[in-house]
């Protein structure tokens, strides 16, 4: 009997990405990713919502679809429709909108339903990784827009949409997160979404909006969505309640029209998102959302705070950054000579996990000496232990803060 193990490697077909690392857990002082504040999750009443909406309508899980359909449960749906017009102006219905597991599985819907290997997209220089790498893995050119305070620069997109016509691109779609920008948290001026949209119609390219981050401004204030200032129904909008509520739930959702939206869903094969959470979700939000959000944003404002403090206290003028219009994360930029890339497994050595800049960025170049710190999931405390550790790791390796 042969006793090596079974060896897979030969029947891999050919374009597999490389091979996962295992996880070996978490570093002590973790600011990556976008994981959320622990202590402002409501635990009390996700238990209850799970207890009532499970007593009442359980037994709806021995069908594929909880008796709602292919686009997710009815009742959730029929909360987002309601907060969605309430919050972001989006006149929609539950038949606009489509469940997803996360919205990760909505950024990989919209991508497989529109893009082809050797496609261009408009997406924000400094942006979300997960989009960025989706783009590169499926062979599609992301052209980076810069941003300023005021989040993309119309000027630059112009410029960009007009250069590729003149080369015979069409774009396929402009990406944007133009409410709390990921890294950057900018918010677009309501000017500024006018003057997008109408570049998008003038050029027959559609928007992409995710808004993951939208309630998580400071002042509990927003424009309106892209989506609901279209009036020709080029917006895909797409949201999630791993910012507002918990991301390991993994619930997000797509609003889009029936044409766009109907190729999605043949490409949704999965036999519908995890129900229970979505049971839950519904529950819980429509009782408890809107009260739940500004006791969400006052604690995130407050580790926020500590982090920029924590920053001047450790690093002073060598770390320069914005006070944030609201979200999970600080985008911060360290002295010229500090490459964040190398800056990164030192640190992670030393027990502080950083995003280094380059990775949230299509301009690799400017963006080598930023760090992207999500502040929500540690303690004030950890905070400010793993500013002072990070700049411990970056005076002696970069002589900065000097
Ligand atoms: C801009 C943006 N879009 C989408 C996602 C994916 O989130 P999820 O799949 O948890 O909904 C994230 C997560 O950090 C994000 O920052």
């Amino acid at each position: 009997m042969p006793t090596a193990p079974f060896d897979f490697t030969a029947l891999l077909p050919a374009g597999l990405p490389p091979a996962a690392a295992r996880w070996t857990g978490r570093v002590k002082y973790d600011f990556t990713g976008g994981n959320n504040d622990p202590d402002a999750l409501p635990l009390d009443g996700l238990i209850a919502a799970a207890e009532g909406v499970l007593r009442r309508e359980g037994r709806t899980l021995s069908t594929y679809g909880l008796n709602s359909g292919p686009q997710g449960y009815r009742a959730l749906r029929d909360f987002l429709s309601g907060k969605l017009q309430r919050d972001a102006g989006i006149n929609c219905s539950a038949d606009d909108i489509l469940i997803t597991s996360g919205s990760l599985q909505a950024l990989d819907l919209v991508n497989n339903t529109l893009l082809a290997r050797g496609d261009t997209v408009l997406i924000e220089e400094d942006c979300y990784q997960g989009s960025i790498n989706r783009l590169l893995k499926l062979g599609v050119t992301p052209v980076g827009i810069p941003l300023d305070r005021d989040g993309m620069r119309i000027d630059a997109l112009s410029n960009a949409l007009a250069d590729l016509k003149a080369k015979g691109i069409r774009p396929k779609y402009i990406y944007t997160i133009p409410t709390v920008q990921n890294p950057t948290a900018t918010i677009l001026p309501l000017e500024r979404r006018a003057a997008l949209l109408q570049l998008a119609t003038e050029y027959g390219v559609p928007v992409f909006e995710d808004d993951c981050y939208a309630d998580l401004s400071w002042s509990g204030e927003r424009p309106p969505a892209l989506y609901a200032m279209s009036d020709i129904g080029n917006v895909i909008y797409i949201g999630s309640f791993s910012k507002t509520i918990a991301p390991a739930l993994r619930v997000g959702y797509i609003v889009a029209p029936w044409s766009i939206m109907s190729r999605m869903l043949a490409i949704k094969t999965d036999a519908g998102s995890g129900a229970l959470e979505q049971m839950v979700l519904a529950e819980y939000c429509t009782a408890h959302f809107t009260k739940h959000l500004p006791v969400l944003r006052k604690s995130l404002r407050a580790k926020l705070v500590t982090l920029m403090e924590s920053l001047r206290e450790h690093f002073g003028a060598a770390a320069e950054f914005d006070d944030p219009q609201g979200g999970i994360f600080l985008w911060v930029k360290l002295p010229d000579n500090v490459d964040a890339l190398k800056l990164y497994p030192l640190a992670q050595a030393a027990g502080v996990a950083i995003n280094p800049g380059p990775e949230w960025s299509v301009n690799k170049t400017r963006a080598r000496s930023h760090l992207r710190l999500c502040f929500a999931n540690l303690s004030h405390e950890e905070i400010n232990q793993g500013v002072a550790a990070l700049a411990e790791v970056c005076k002696r390796e970069f002589g900065a803060p000097a």
